[in-house]
């Protein structure tokens, strides 16, 4: 009875701090939130833009260039209003800095560079959500919403026209993020183009017409070769599909990139489901670095669901001692953040069980001596085969010898 009464306790207390950890987070998320997203988005802006109002230190588009530098100094101010903490100073100095090498009419490509990497900064101190929560929608999911809040300026086919830009055009795309696109559609985060647009939008919603965008460039594309997925496992899996941009990869990468982020459903299949497991639970300790435990728990289980139970069985048969430190790590890391166990215990959790799983990962592979048995088995094979051609060769000898 007793045990009952402490696990009805536990479920209680369990379900209120799922109940309230949103309640806690949505006070202090919209002060924070919002100006860094605000900050970000400039950035990008800058980083895409920039180059084509300067060339050679001499200025081609002053309304563009002056818009340039609107635009860093609103990000300036929003990175001022930022809460303190450590590293900010550091930011602001980076954006300074920029601000220096935007007056000084520096060159396209080190102010792109400049300009995203003070975004990274930002992103990664104000743990910005730069990843969406749930599986990427293929690019027809959002056509329709597309059709009707945004074809009457974009065009049918993201081909632009007048002031709007043509989304089909892949260098241009390459500079943006999927993230990146994700936030010009947030009317907190994209005061210009944010204003545009009639109505909210969910994330869900902005994450899936992020998609829909990408895909312009890429429609009628084949699929890059699947060996690049291995030599570069990011381009199939998120978060990192959502962060990178193609521009800053190698150009087969980028060319790769830029496909399957406009084809998710058809890159999916090519994940490895540990892998996804590892990308879902770099996301939940994201969330719950940021203080977001009910949103940390429900990636955990994605993970678990997604990413580890359809391998479970296989790798009990490979090696049954991993799985079942890998199923005492799921559940000691799945009880810390139940049972809100201190920081650096939770964290610590996170990081064996990833350990574990990149361990579980390496020995599901095919064993790297394969390619040798091959080799041996074919030479096997030939020395087999002139044995008995020498035997068959020697007996007909010996015959016509007799003969
Ligand atoms: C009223 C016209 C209008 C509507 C509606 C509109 N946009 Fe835009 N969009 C623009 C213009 C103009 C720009 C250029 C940047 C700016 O001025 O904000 C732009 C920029 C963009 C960009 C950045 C691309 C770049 O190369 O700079 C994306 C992505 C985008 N829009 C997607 C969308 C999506 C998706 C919707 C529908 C939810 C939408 N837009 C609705 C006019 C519009």
């Amino acid at each position: 009875m007793r045990r009952y009464r402490s696990v009805f306790r536990l479920c209680l207390l369990l379900s209120l701090s799922l109940w309230l950890s949103p309640v806690v987070l949505a006070q202090d998320a919209p002060q924070r939130e919002p100006l860094a997203a605000q900050a970000s988005n400039l950035l990008s802006y800058i980083a895409v833009d920039y180059g084509d109002s300067v060339k050679n230190g001499e200025i081609q588009d002053n309304s563009l260039y002056q818009q340039q530098r609107r635009y860093l100094a609103r990000a300036l101010e929003l990175v001022r209003q930022l809460p303190d903490k450590p590293g900010r100073a550091a930011l602001e100095k980076s954006v300074l800095e920029l601000d220096v090498a935007i007056a000084e009419k520096r060159d396209g490509e080190q102010i792109r560079r400049r300009a995203n990497a003070a975004a990274d900064r930002l992103a990664a101190l104000y743990q910005l959500q730069r990843s969406p929560a749930e599986m990427l929608p293929s690019a027809a999911f959002a056509r329709p919403l597309y059709r009707e809040r945004c074809a009457g300026c974009h065009g049918a086919d993201g081909q632009g026209g007048g002031d709007t830009p043509d989304l089909r055009d892949p260098q241009r795309m390459a500079s943006f993020s999927l993230y990146d696109l994700y936030n010009t559609l947030d009317p907190l985060a994209d005061e210009v183009h944010g204003a545009r647009i009639d109505g909210d939008l969910s994330s869900r919603q902005r994450w899936a017409l992020a998609v829909t965008v990408a895909n312009f460039a890429v429609a009628g594309d084949a699929p890059p070769p699947a060996d690049l997925a291995q030599r570069y496992p990011a381009l199939i899996g998120l978060p990192a599909m959502a962060t990178t941009r193609p521009v800053e990869l190698p150009a087969d990468a980028a060319e790769a990139l830029l496909w399957s982020r406009g084809h998710p459903e058809r890159v999916r299949a090519l994940e490895h489901p540990l892998a996804r497991a590892d990308g879902l639970l770099q996301l939940a300790e994201t969330a719950y670095r940021a203080g977001d435990s009910a949103s940390a728990y429900h990636k955990l289980m994605l993970a678990f669901r997604q990413g580890y139970a359809p391998v479970r069985e296989q790798l009990s048969e490979r090696d049954a001692p991993l799985a079942a430190q890998l199923s005492e790590y799921w559940q000691a890391l799945r009880s810390a953040i139940l049972g809100d166990a201190p920081n650096a215990e939770v964290i610590a959790a996170f990081q064996r069980l990833r350990g574990a799983l990149s361990q579980a990962r390496a020995g599901l592979e095919p064993p790297a001596a394969t390619q040798h048995y091959y080799l041996w088995a074919a030479f096997l094979f030939a020395a087999a085969v002139a044995l008995g051609l020498l035997l068959w060769f020697g007996l007909r000898r010996r015959k016509l010898s007799r003969l």
